[in-house]
């Protein structure tokens, strides 16, 4: 092996660049080039690329986003665009690979790896700690650190007006940060998209909650929830509840921003190990932290469920906000 590309792919996360960075500087130091493919799947398919070296890497660890870019790439589900992908691997003469992304870009590498054989390991980045086989992705915990500091000046002007706020956080699929912004936040109820929300239910808690003497309150909403969002769900509760109610919808703030020192890190580790697993014979794998170890977890594992939520968390959650 003599050369790695690598590239990032789907929706970005805080900690990318530090993880790319400890990607090329590793695999230099093993004496490997590295390649930067440009906007994931869909510059492999362009043939955008270009080597990497120490110095192009330089001084982006504590940025948010992605130097490579990246994309959600419809080409390459087609035949034509995997097929074109793959001879723009060959001709760049790669001959490993490393992506780092969410489950969208895993399902790819999968497909791709049965088609064409080429050594490919997954590094698990994404705001949503959705993967199965990892304690944690790359970016939730900026991601959680950025939805709580706004749920805390939410708080602050929510108390001042006696006001309810509906605040929905991202997670199409996944309420993880979900659980964890409103945990972390003390919002009074949590809406998940693993589990049915009853809006009669939530209009009782709230009545109680003002019976109790609480004059404002925090529903954090994750994006997937099945009632509909933020928006909807606030719309049915003003129904049977008459409140001064206001929604925010955080978006795309949360997936930006400069990565937390636990980002930095395990970006820098999932980096390293990915290199080093790669040179070791290892693929079709993704790296995980489970316990405080690194791990490798069998690619198609890794996507074939949602990681499931901490049921306990989910419990607690339930009477520390009375
Ligand atoms: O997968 C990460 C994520 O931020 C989800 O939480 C969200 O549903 C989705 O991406 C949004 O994707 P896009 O930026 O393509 O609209």
């Amino acid at each position: 092996m003599k050369t790695i590309g690598v590239f990032t792919s789907g929706g970005d996360s805080p900690g990318m660049n530090a993880c790319i960075r400890a990607v090329v500087r590793s695999a230099i130091f093993h004496k490997k080039k590295v390649i930067g493919i440009m906007r994931g799947y869909d510059g492999m398919i362009q043939n955008n690329m270009a080597e990497l070296n120490s110095r192009s890497v330089s001084n982006i660890i504590h940025r948010g986003g992605t130097i490579l870019k990246t994309a959600r790439s419809k080409d390459f589900m087609t035949d034509r665009g995997m097929k074109t992908a793959y001879e723009n691997v060959k001709k760049n003469k790669i001959d490993a690979l490393v992506a780092i992304g969410g489950d969208g870009t895993f399902r790819g590498a999968v497909e791709f790896n049965t088609k064409y054989d080429i050594p490919f390991i997954g590094i698990p980045g994404t705001i949503d700690n959705d993967l199965m086989g990892t304690d944690f992705t790359l970016g939730f915990d900026t991601a959680v650190n950025t939805a709580i500091e706004a749920i805390d000046k939410i708080r602050d002007t929510a108390a001042s007006h006696n006001r309810l706020f509906f605040i929905e956080v991202m997670g199409r699929d996944s309420g993880y940060l979900a659980l964890w912004a409103g945990v972390a936040g003390g919002a009074e109820d949590i809406l998940l998209p693993e589990s049915k929300t009853n809006v009669a239910d939530l209009v009782n808690k709230l009545e109680e909650g003002v019976k109790k003497g609480k004059e404002s309150s925090i529903v954090v909403v994750a994006e997937g929830d099945e009632g509909g969002g933020a928006m909807k769900i606030a719309e049915e509760v003003k129904k049977k509840f008459n409140y001064d109610t206001r929604v925010s919808i955080l978006g795309h703030i949360q997936r930006g921003g400069t990565p937390t020192a636990c980002d930095r890190i395990l970006g820098t580790k999932f980096g390293v190990f990915a290199v080093e697993s790669l040179l070791k014979g290892e693929t079709d794998k993704m790296t995980g932290i489970q316990k405080n170890q690194l791990v490798l977890v069998d690619l198609k594992k890794a996507i074939k469920h949602h990681s499931p939520l901490d049921k306990h968390l989910i419990r607690y959650s339930r009477f520390l906000s009375i």
